[in-house]
């Protein structure tokens, strides 16, 4: 990672970026929306695994214990001191109010005790924009798919200069992907979070060994529903128990995995074609998914549209996508007052 001195240009704007919506305490630094400084994520999977998913609680109280440890270290990361910091930029939206409040109280105090801008930033957003980091030079329109633990949408984004208007086009009528993903592994008992594991498994078994619905897949909207697969695999073994023997979990876990991908896939794509738009930006956690990466860019060279997908330490939560958005909104001098509040839902 590349140092700049702001001495060397005065036109650096380095953005320090703060994210507690969920269960990682996250804090980095980003030189003009696409260099990264820094990028520290502290992962608090250990201490949800045991109940099979995030006790929020638990998870403010972890945020509130390190986020001035994680926020010193983006700073030493990325050799500046806060003096050499245009703005802090802090996820405020959507996300669990406990652990959202502990990363906008230290922005907040942040930027009144240095006089730097705030700067609020939507979580789901910020995902889409991590595609900006690593191509800042793309060019609209775009087709934008999120997929993460709480979030299945589609959407699109069309860039002027230095502003966007992103607009939901396709969204889940029940359990987002990455939430189908930790409840079948949660089922199959494998552990949490359920997606890396499924994907970690799944290379070992056939996707197609169990013959799995394709929840919405012909629908004529963009919409997208997982629950129903998630219930299929239940009662398929309900109806027949001897499946769920060890030897079958890389099968279940293949096909399973293979009828997401399929679904989030096609659905993708043909938004693309319903809007003319060549260009598609995936994100969120669940596009850490290696046979999502894969067949999307199969597909993608296929029916002849280009797909965008960040490595995977910027797929899953990190505050340089949050840092990254945060520069195009100083740029717009989007700021936030020191009274803004945080919020459980919100659209993009
Ligand atoms: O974006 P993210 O880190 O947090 C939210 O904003 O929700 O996404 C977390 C979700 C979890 O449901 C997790 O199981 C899923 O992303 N996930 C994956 C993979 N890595 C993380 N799902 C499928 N395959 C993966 N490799
Ligand atoms: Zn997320």
């Amino acid at each position: 990672m590349k140092n700049i001195n702001k001495n060397e240009n005065s036109k650096i704007v380095n953005i320090l970026g703060i994210e507690t919506s969920c269960d990682d305490t996250c804090a980095a630094v980003v030189a003009n929306g696409n260099k990264i400084l820094s990028n520290v994520v502290a992962s608090q999977h250990e201490i949800h695994k045991k109940y099979g998913g995030v006790v929020p609680e638990l998870a403010s109280r972890r945020h509130i214990e390190i986020i001035n440890i994680i926020i010193k270290e983006a700073l030493e990361q990325a050799k500046l001191n806060f003096n050499e910091i245009s703005a802090v930029a802090v996820t405020n939206r959507p996300g669990l109010i406990g652990s959202l409040l502990v990363g906008v109280g230290a922005a907040k105090a942040i930027s009144y005790a240095k006089k730097i801008p705030l700067i609020a930033v939507n979580h789901l957003k910020a995902h889409l924009f991590a595609n900006f980091i690593i191509n800042s030079e793309l060019q609209s329109d775009f087709i934008g798919l999120i997929v993460s633990g709480g979030h299945s949408s589609i959407f699109t984004v069309k860039k002027y200069k230095n502003d966007f208007i992103v607009k939901q086009v396709g969204w889940t009528v029940d359990d987002a992907a990455g939430e189908a993903f930790d409840k079948i592994a949660r089922f199959l008992g494998l552990g949490y979070p359920g997606g890396p594991i499924i994907d970690k498994i799944s290379k070992q078994g056939d996707p197609f060994a169990f013959d799995l619905p394709r929840p919405m897949i012909t629908s004529n909207d963009l919409n997208f529903s997982f629950s129903g697969l998630k219930t299929a695999i239940i009662y398929k073994i309900k109806k027949d128990p001897k499946i769920l023997v060890e030897k079958n979990i890389p099968n279940l876990a293949a096909s399973f995995q293979e009828a997401i991908v399929d679904v989030l896939v096609t659905k993708t794509i043909m938004a693309a074609k319903k809007f003319n738009i060549n260009k598609i930006l995936v994100s969120g956690g669940v596009a850490a998914n290696s046979r999502l990466r894969e067949v999307f860019i199969d597909r993608a060279k296929s029916e002849n549209v280009e797909v965008f997908i960040p490595p995977l330490s910027l797929c899953l939560d990190n505050a340089a996508m949050v840092a990254c958005l945060g520069y195009y909104d100083f740029l717009n001098k989007n700021f936030a007052s020191l009274d803004i509040d945080v919020f459980s839902r919100s659209d993009i």
